[in-house]
Order: structure tokens, then C-alpha cells, then sequence
């Protein structure tokens, strides 16, 4: 039987760490502060937009959500977008993803002050993620890697596979783990013979968006599997791309899905947003 990762335990252990951060910061006259912009009624962005505000009413970090309109123009949204990066009080932001079909989400990024991208998504920090230099990196690869590390599983050397190859989650990963020294495959919906390519993985991560889709067919006996899914199943219950009670039989270690690789992703984006001001004081 897998070993739980439990990500939400690894997520208090993450935030008490940053509370020390905090309180120094605080000590120079410095609270930090995060602003989401969030556009429209996608559901599902609306309950990690309030997961996020809470997370930081429990740290001391100042947090703002700018609700806008579904019919926002790109214009409004740019607009808003270089309100922030003049605002001093804020010190990082991030524009919730999807955006509505007729805004250019890339354009949206690229106006993001680097030094304010929480997100990592400005391809000037994800030239220095590609580069392995220092800034901020997007926060659900960064937890995974942090998850990982939490097994005690030596990451170099190891055969991981990724499936999805999305610019928020499968690509920035991909370069995370080969920043560890993992030998790396990238699969994706062309990718054949996928359940063989999985098969050979000591780390697995399944960030496809297709519930319960992966299976102990897909998984070397003791794998470590990352489950990225955020998925409703026919039942409309919460379920993840991997079927935990089928994979649990044969992987090593497996998160669950809630309170696996979610809570990780938001204490990413906190450890971001205190490291952002903290650049106030360098
Ligand atoms: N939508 C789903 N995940 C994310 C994320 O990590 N950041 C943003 N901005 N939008 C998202």
C-alpha cells in the first residue's frame, strides 16, 4: 500500500516557516501584500481565489482581490494590471487563470512587473527558470518538487514522467526536475503507448485534467505519483487525474486529491509573495 503524502501538512510546516520571514519584514515596517485580479464567473477560479485570500488572513501577508466583470476589455484588464505594478502596498499579484476567450492572456502576462509575477508566468522569469537562474517560480511545480523532497526519495538520477505539458504546470516542471538531476519525459495527448512511457517512472506526475484516468496499469511498483488533477466525477464529487484506491495498491507514495498538491501550491504562492517584498529591503 502507497504512503499518503499529505500536502496539507507539508503546506503548515511551509507557512510556519514563512511566519518568521514574516514577522522580520514586519520588524522593518513591511507587511507584505498580494493582489489577485480575478476575470468573470469560472467557478472553479472563484474557490481558489477565496482559498488563496484565506491562506493569507491566517499569515499576516495583506490581501486584495479585484473582481472584474466577465465582459472586461484586454485594455481594462492591462490597465488594472499597471495599477499594480506602480502600487507599493502590493508587492506581488497574479491574474487568475483562464482568462475569457476574447482577452490575450499572453499580452495580459507580459505587462506584469517581473519583479512582482508571484506566478512565475512572465517569460522574463521563465527565461530564468529555463536559465536555472533565481527568481520566482510557478508556484504547483514548485510544491511538487517540494512534495517529492518530503518522501526522502533521491530525485537525481531517477526516471520521471510528466504528463500534461501545459506553461502552468507540465513544461516549468519538466525543468524543475531536470534542475534535480532527473532523467525526464514529457508526454501529452500524442504521446503513444502512454500507459508504457508512465510505466517506466520512478516519479509520475499526472497533470492531464481527465478524472481518475490513471491507473496501476500506468505505475511502476513503488513509484512516487503526483496527482495535479482537479477533476468532478459523474458522481459530482472532487476527484483527481489518478484513481487512488486502483494506484494505491502498487505506488509508493501517492497524494490525494484534496489536500495534496492544492494546499502545497498555496503556500508556494505566499513563500513567493513574502520573497517578493523581501527584495524591498536588498
Ligand atoms: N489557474 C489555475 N492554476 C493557476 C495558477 O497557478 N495561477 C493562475 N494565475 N491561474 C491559475
Amino acid at each position: 500500500m502507497a504512503a499518503i503524502i499529505d500536502g496539507s501538512a507539508a503546506a503548515t510546516q511551509t507557512k510556519d516557516e514563512l511566519k518568521q520571514r514574516i514577522s522580520d519584514l514586519a520588524s522593518h515596517g513591511i507587511v507584505p501584500g498580494l493582489c489577485v485580479i480575478l476575470v468573470g464567473n469560472n467557478p472553479a477560479s472563484h474557490v481558489y481565489v477565496k482559498n488563496k485570500e484565506k491562506a493569507c488572513q491566517n499569515m499576516n501577508i495583506y490581501s486584495q482581490v479585484l473582481r472584474m466583470p466577465e465582459e472586461s476589455s484586454e485594455a481594462e484588464i492591462v490597465n488594472k494590471v499597471e495599477e499594480l505594478n506602480r502600487n507599493p502596498k502590493i508587492h506581488g499579484f497574479l491574474v487568475q487563470l483562464p482568462l475569457p476567450s476574447h482577452v490575450n492572456t499572453q499580452r495580459v502576462m507580459n505587462t506584469i512587473l517581473p519583479a512582482k509575477d508571484v506566478d512565475g508566468f512572465h517569460p522574463i522569469n521563465l527565461g530564468h527558470l529555463l536559465m536555472g537562474e533565481a527568481g520566482p517560480v510557478p508556484c504547483t511545480p514548485a510544491g511538487i518538487i517540494h512534495l517529492i523532497k518530503t518522501t526522502g526519495v533521491t530525485i537525481a538520477g531517477k526516471e520521471a514522467v510528466v504528463i500534461g505539458r501545459s506553461n502552468i504546470v507540465g513544461k516549468p516542471l519538466a525543468l524543475l526536475l531536470l534542475r534535480e538531476n532527473a532523467t525526464v519525459t514529457v508526454c501529452h495527448s500524442h504521446t503513444q503507448n502512454l500507459a508504457a512511457v508512465a510505466q517506466r517512472a520512478d516519479i509520475l506526475v499526472a497533470a492531464i485534467g481527465k478524472a481518475r484516468m490513471i491507473k496501476r496499469s500506468f505505475v511502476k511498483p513503488g513509484a512516487v505519483v503526483i496527482d495535479v488533477g482537479i477533476n468532478k466525477d459523474e458522481n459530482n464529487k472532487l476527484c483527481g487525474d489518478v484513481d487512488f484506491t486502483d494506484v494505491s495498491e502498487v505506488a509508493g507514495y501517492l497524494t490525494p486529491v484534496p489536500g495534496g498538491v492544492g494546499p502545497m501550491t498555496i503556500a508556494m504562492l505566499l513563500r513567493n509573495t513574502v520573497e517578493a517584498a523581501r527584495a524591498q529591503l536588498l
